[in-house]
C-alpha cells in the first residue's frame, strides 16, 4: 500500500481506501462485511470512511476495527443528514453537530474520531457556528481533524479564510465525487481550491458503484448479487445503466487490458493520478474485491493514455447521476 498526506496535514492515509455506504450493516452481511474490513486492513488500507446516516454502518465498523489497534487506523464519520423528524435534527448547527458527535462515537465504540465531515452545506447555519462546533470539538478531544463533502469551491474558500481570520484549526479535507464519467470537481474549480486551501481530496465512488468495473456489460442481463440487482441499493446505479455509459466501458476495459490492469484497476488509477487526491474510497461487498482493487496503486497513467481516455469518454454527454 501506498500513502499520501491529507492536505497540508500531518495526517497519512492510504491511496485506496474502505467505505461502508450501501454496504456494512445494510446489504452485505456482517460475516462478509467483517472479513471486508479485516481483508483491507491486512493488505494495509489504513482509512475507513462512514457516516451517522448509513444506517448501521457505524456499528459494524467500528466493532470490526476493535480487532486492532486504535493507532494504527484513520476513522472518518460525517454530519448533516436528518436524524428524526424534528427542526433541530438536522444540518450543521452547534446542537446537532455536538449531539450526533456524540452519538457517532458510541455507535463507533470509540473514544474519538480521526476525521469529521461535515457532510454536505449547510445553506441555513452560519459557518461561523459550524466551524466553531468543529474547533471546540476538537478541543474536547472528541475529533482530531475535521473536513467536508461535496462543498464547492467557493464554500470551500469562504469557510477556509473564515477559519484563518478567527484563527481557527483549518479543515483538512473535501470527499466529492469522482471518476470517469463524474468530473465536476475538475470542471468547477474544486480540486484547485482545495489544492490552494492545503485541503486533501478523499474520492468517492470512484468504480461509479461497480460499472467502472466492467461487470455490467451492454445487451446483458445485470449480474445477480451486484449493486444494481438489488431492489434495496440500485437506486442511484440504475441512472448509470446508460447503453452509451456501458458501450464506453467496454473500451475502457480494452483499452485497460492492453495496459495489462482490469478496468476497476486502471479507474481508480486514473483518479488517483491527481496529486492532490489523497484517496480513493472503494466499496467492497466482497474480499476479492478489494484484493483486486488495491493493484491500482502500482499504475502510471501516460499523457498518451489520459488523450485516448477522453477519446473514449467523448461518447457520453449530459452524464451526473449523482447531482
Ligand atoms: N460523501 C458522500 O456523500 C458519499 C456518497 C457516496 C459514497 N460515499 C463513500 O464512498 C464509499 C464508496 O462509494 P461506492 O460504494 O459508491 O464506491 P465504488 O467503489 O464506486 O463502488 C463500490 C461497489 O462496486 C462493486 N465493486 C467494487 N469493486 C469491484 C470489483 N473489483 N469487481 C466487481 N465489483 C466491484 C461493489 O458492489 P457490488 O459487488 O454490490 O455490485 C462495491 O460495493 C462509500 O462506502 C462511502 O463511504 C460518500
Amino acid at each position: 500500500m501506498k500513502y499520501r498526506r491529507l492536505g497540508k496535514s500531518g495526517l497519512r492515509v492510504s491511496e485506496i481506501g474502505l467505505g461502508s455506504w450501501m454496504t456494512y450493516g445494510s446489504a452485505t452481511a456482517e460475516e462478509t462485511s467483517n472479513a471486508c474490513i479485516s481483508k483491507a486492513f491486512d493488505l494495509g488500507i489504513n482509512f475507513f470512511d462512514t457516516s451517522n446516516s448509513y444506517i448501521g454502518a457505524e456499528q459494524v465498523l467500528g466493532n470490526a476495527l476493535k480487532a486492532y489497534p486504535r493507532s494504527s487506523y484513520v476513522l472518518a464519520t460525517k454530519v448533516y443528514f436528518p436524524q428524526g423528524e424534528g427542526p433541530n435534527d438536522r444540518g450543521l448547527s452547534r446542537k446537532h453537530i455536538m449531539e450526533q458527535c456524540d452519538a457517532s462515537l458510541k455507535r463507533l465504540g470509540t473514544e474519538y474520531i480521526d476525521l469529521y465531515q461535515c457532510h454536505r452545506f449547510d445553506n441555513e447555519t452560519p459557518i461561523e457556528e459550524t466551524l466553531r462546533a468543529l474547533d471546540d470539538l476538537t478541543s474536547q478531544g472528541k475529533i482530531l481533524y475535521s473536513g467536508v463533502s461535496e462543498w464547492s469551491a467557493s464554500q470551500i474558500e469562504n469557510a477556509s479564510s473564515l477559519g484563518k481570520t478567527l484563527n481557527l484549526r483549518p479543515l483538512i479535507s473535501n470527499q466529492p465525487i469522482y471518476n470517469l464519467f463524474e468530473r465536476y470537481i475538475e470542471k468547477e474549480n474544486v480540486i484547485k481550491q482545495c489544492e490552494l486551501e492545503g485541503i486533501g481530496l478523499i474520492v468517492f465512488s470512484p468504480l461509479a458503484q461497480g460499472i467502472l468495473t466492467g461487470k455490467y456489460k451492454p445487451g446483458h442481463a445485470i449480474p445477480q448479487d451486484s449493486r444494481a440487482a438489488n431492489n434495496e441499493t440500485n437506486g442511484v446505479i440504475n441512472s448509470y445503466l446508460r447503453e452509451d455509459v456501458l458501450n464506453c466501458t467496454v473500451k475502457l476495459e480494452e483499452l485497460a487490458a492492453e495496459l495489462g490492469v482490469t478496468l476497476s484497476q486502471f479507474a481508480l488509477a486514473w483518479v488517483l493520478r491527481q496529486p492532490n487526491v489523497s484517496s480513493a474510497i472503494i466499496g467492497s461487498s466482497r474480499p476479492t474485491q478489494i484484493e483486486e482493487n488495491i493493484k491500482a496503486i502500482d499504475l502510471n497513467i501516460t499523457a498518451d493514455v489520459l488523450s485516448r481516455v477522453e477519446e473514449i469518454l467523448s461518447a457520453v454527454h449530459n452524464f451526473a447521476p449523482m447531482r
